[in-house]
């Protein structure tokens, strides 16, 4: 199975920023352990802070992979222009959240793309990803 995780604004400070809320480890790091955990026939990792380019992957790897996992940040709560990739491509993809968006400020509890995702899976710090991985895997059986 080929997985692509996208990763969208400030997530590249993971480990740095807020560590009460996203945790002390660099994703980085975290990535090259989902590496040795999972062997995937291919398991992709990118990270942007613009919109359009987080659109261009999805574009990209909609193609690619039989799954993306998408933590689109901010952009979660305002962009159409993600919601839309996401209608329009034809890999499902699966939202992912580090902190529990729904035990934080209303803001964060509405998201423009759960709507278009396969599902939704937050508030279990970077454990997040290895669920949505399992869930592809258990999901293509
Ligand atoms: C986040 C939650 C968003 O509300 C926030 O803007 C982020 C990170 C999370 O993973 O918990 O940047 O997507």
């Amino acid at each position: 199975m080929k997985i692509a995780i996208i990763n969208g604004p400030n997530l590249n400070l993971l480990g740095k920023r807020e560590p009460d809320t996203y945790g002390d480890v660099a994703f980085t790091d975290y990535f090259k352990g989902l590496e040795e955990k999972f062997s995937l026939e291919e398991l992709i990792y990118v990270q942007s802070n613009i919109e359009g380019k987080i659109v261009d992957f999805l574009q990209e790897f909609g193609e690619q992979s039989d799954g993306i996992i998408l933590n689109a940040g901010a952009y979660t709560h305002t962009s159409l222009a993600i919601a839309d990739v996401i209608r329009a491509i034809k890999a499902p993809v699966i939202e992912v959240h580090v902190s529990n968006v729904y035990a934080r400020e209303k803001f964060r509890q509405y998201s423009t793309i759960a709507p278009y995702c396969m599902g939704s899976i937050a508030g279990f710090g970077l454990l997040s990803y290895d669920l949505a991985i399992e869930a592809f895997l258990l999901k293509g059986k």
